[in-house]
């Protein structure tokens, strides 16, 4: 949906709300979000609407709508599905700007019409519509919680946006409990209307809001959705927590890019492109938000690890690595550091080991250390229960640390293990809201993600990199497919486009007759490969419809004639175009590209190791356009094997910079030519530095008109 209508402000803050549908009843979804809302602090005007009138929870409560005297900005709906469409009717004679439709029973259960009528009314008489299907909407700047959910929702700086209404509401409890403070939780429901990409625009400049968090499981308007997303991402941290992980094949398999790519991973790859952490589980999700709602962004990135005990500090170490968390190495500093605070059997390596001798005292010597050296960025602090460590004085410690190291702008993860001094001293710090893990995995996860962060700004860059293209010649070739009734092209006009692109691909020509076979294979020059020509016969090798590494004109006569006579045995009524006659290239290294119109995301790349084991290799990487050349760059490298690019056991280094142009120019293609859907070179032969790259097979489709 486009982002026209009311300001999207008075949703999270809006300045009267009318509860239809409000009831006496307690145990009626009406009643408990009147509740919510008088319970909540919210200052505004409440209008319960209720057609019996008389007043509910001592607020005198409206017949119909017609009765309040004022405009409305949100009306939460909470009545039978059969009567919302009656009543969104009446609700632009109040100037109504949000409908919040609670109410379940609409395209979530196929009654798809009575949705697409209720949002068709309300866009065209100047309102917007969250849900139907949800539990209502949080905002703690109003303050309002006009939801049916629990009514203690701690205010704070996270905000969740959630499509599933039972999840969002164990999410408020989980968020209580966790004593995580929140800025807005909102239930998007079936998103008939109002989406993640409208709420991002408030959250993204909201100054109460330091991360958001997403629950997703379906994305309607991607490009809107990437576009809303990456402005989040220069401002704030964005989490998100996909479910439907295993969506192959709804994408139609027309190519390797469409059945390698299957909705999640393009999902997968545009969100780490735009900055957005993903997380796996609802614990990582809750770990990270709770850890960045309040650690300072980093410095830079010279971590060090504190321990009281070895073997947690070596797992602190294995998860620095696979988090992306880097270890500060300077031994003659770490030294200077921690030399004087650190027994003389310890360890000032990184990990720094106090070694079990080390009591609350001399664990916060070490913490003041690092605190106050300038060359240490970030400190993980590791804690394992000792009879020696005075586990009374942890949650102090834990606590005034964290304080100490927010002031002074430097991360600081406590991760603690033990018994149940240790257990004691987590609910302790749970219940003054201060953050400490029971895991060191979930320390340095959370960490990681910080980081995550921390090199997305760093790297970011909103240039984009295009390419010239000869667009009116490609566009005269789709003409001419569509002509012909084809969605595909055929190889001869698939190397066509490639020329326009400024992309090489092997001299070839397509003969119809013997005689024609023989002058073109003259011309390009020896060895030669001849293939079949025909949108009847896919797999030509099978069928006997190749010939490869003809040397001279007999050969070529020879190739001609068995190739058509294969062929036309094989499928009789197949329309033979001819025999492409062509160049035999090169061997090099075999890559492939695919460009192609994603359903969801509109126009993506994808960039891997290719040759005829790719789909069983699966060595791609995918990211939506456009790009610039760093960031084709980073695609590039993303691949496992990259470093084969690069040349091993003394083979030369492979042409990087001509294969970041030939995915510029395929990316020009598939975003300027509209006509084409799926563009998939495979091989795209990478050959030594310098020498290019060539374009051999080629596939191309078009979009059905
Ligand atoms: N204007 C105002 N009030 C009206 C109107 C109207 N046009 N029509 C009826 N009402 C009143 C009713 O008289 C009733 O009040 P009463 O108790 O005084 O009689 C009240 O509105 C509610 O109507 P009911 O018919 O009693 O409906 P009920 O409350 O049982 O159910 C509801 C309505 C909750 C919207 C239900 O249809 C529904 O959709 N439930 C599911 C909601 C849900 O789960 N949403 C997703 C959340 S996310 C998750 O999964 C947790």
């Amino acid at each position: 949906m486009s982002d026209s209508g009311p300001d999207i402000k008075y949703l999270f803050e809006p300045r009267s709300i009318a509860v239809i549908g409000a009831s006496q009843s307690k145990d009626k979804i009406g009643h408990k979000i009147l509740e919510n809302i008088l319970v909540s602090g919210y200052k505004g005007k409440v209008y319960p609407i209720n057609p019996q009138g008389g007043e509910i929870l001592g607020v005198k409560t409206c017949k119909s709508i017609d009765e309040i005297d004022g405009e409305i900005d949100l009306a939460a709906i909470a009545i039978p599905a059969k009567l919302v469409f009656e009543t969104v009717k009446v609700c632009p004679r109040k100037k109504t700007k949000f409908l919040a439709v609670i109410t379940s029973g609409f395209s979530e259960v196929g009654n798809l019409e009575e949705e697409r009528k209720m949002v068709e009314f309300s866009r065209g008489n100047g309102m917007r519509v969250l849900g139907p299907n949800i539990f209502g909407i949080y905002s703690s700047v109003a303050p309002v919680n006009a939801t049916f959910g629990p009514k203690d929702i701690l205010a704070g700086n996270v905000a969740i946006i959630t499509q599933s209404g039972a999840l969002g509401i164990g999410m408020i409890g989980k968020t209580a409990v966790e004593k995580i403070g929140l800025s807005a939780m909102v239930s998007v429901g079936n998103k008939s209307d109002i989406d993640e990409a409208d709420l991002l625009q408030y959250l993204v400049q909201d100054p109460g809001t330091r991360i958001i968090m997403m629950y997703i499981e379906g994305i309607k308007e991607g490009e809107r959705f990437i576009e809303m997303v990456k402005q989040a991402t220069i401002k704030k941290p964005v989490i998100v927590l996909k479910a439907g992980r295993s969506r192959r094949g709804a994408i139609a398999a027309a190519s390797h890019t469409g059945s390698l790519a299957g909705s999640d991973a393009i999902f997968d790859a545009v969100m780490k492109q735009c900055g957005v952490m993903r997380a796996e589980s609802m614990e990582d999700a809750f770990s990270w938000i709770k850890f960045l709602a309040n650690a300072p962004a980093p410095k830079g990135e010279n971590t060090v690890i504190i321990t009281n005990g070895g073997g947690i500090g070596v797992m602190a170490t294995d998860a620095c690595e696979k988090y992306g968390v880097k270890l500060y190495d300077n031994q003659a500093v770490l030294n200077k550091i921690f030399k004087p605070v650190t027994p003389d059997f310890g360890s000032f390596k990184n990990p720094v080991d106090l070694t079990g001798q080390a009591n609350s005292k001399l664990y916060n010597a070490a913490l003041d250390a690092a605190l106050n050296n300038e060359n240490i960025d970030t400190v993980i602090s590791l804690y394992c229960e000792t009879a020696v460590f005075d586990a009374e004085n942890l949650p102090e410690m834990i606590e005034s640390s964290q304080k100490k190291y927010r002031e002074k702008q430097k991360p600081l993860a406590f991760s603690i293990f033990g018994g149940k001094s240790t257990e004691n001293a987590l609910d302790i710090l749970r219940q003054r809201g201060v953050h400490a893990f029971a895991d060191v995995y979930e320390a340095v996860s959370s960490l990681g993600a910080l980081y995550a962060h921390f090199h997305y700004l760093k790297n970011y860059s909103g240039s984009v990199d295009d390419a010239e293209i000869d667009v009116s010649a490609i566009e005269s070739i789709i003409d001419h497919v569509r002509k012909d009734n084809r969605l595909f092209l055929l190889i001869n006009e698939a190397q066509a486009v490639m020329r326009a692109a400024n992309i090489l691909a092997p001299r070839s020509a397509v003969a119809g007759s013997l005689d024609s076979a023989v002058k073109a294979a003259e011309g390009i020059g020896y060895p030669l490969v001849m293939k079949i020509v025909s949108k009847d016969i896919v797999h030509k090798s099978d069928v006997g419809g190749v010939a490869l590494d003809l040397l001279n004109k007999g050969e070529v006569i020879d190739a001609y004639e068995a190739i058509i006579h294969n062929c036309r045995r094989f499928k009789p009524e197949a329309v033979i175009e001819g025999v492409e006659i062509s160049e035999m290239v090169k061997p090099g290294l075999e890559t492939i590209v695919g460009a192609r119109r994603d359903s969801v995301f509109g126009p993506i790349i994808m960039f891997g190791s290719g040759g005829k084991y790719v789909e069983v290799m699966k060595d791609v990487s995918f990211r939506a356009l456009p790009l610039n050349r760093r960031q084709i760059l980073n695609m590039i490298e993303g691949i496992r094997s990259y470093p084969i690019l690069l040349g091993v056991r003394g083979e030369n280094r492979k042409d990087v910079d001509a294969l970041v142009d030939a995915v510029i120019k395929l990316a020009a293609v598939i975003m300027k030519c509209r006509g084409i859907s799926d563009i998939e070179v495979n091989p795209l032969i990478a050959y030594d530095q310098g020498q290019g790259v060539k374009a051999v097979d080629i596939r191309i489709l078009l979009s059905k008109p």
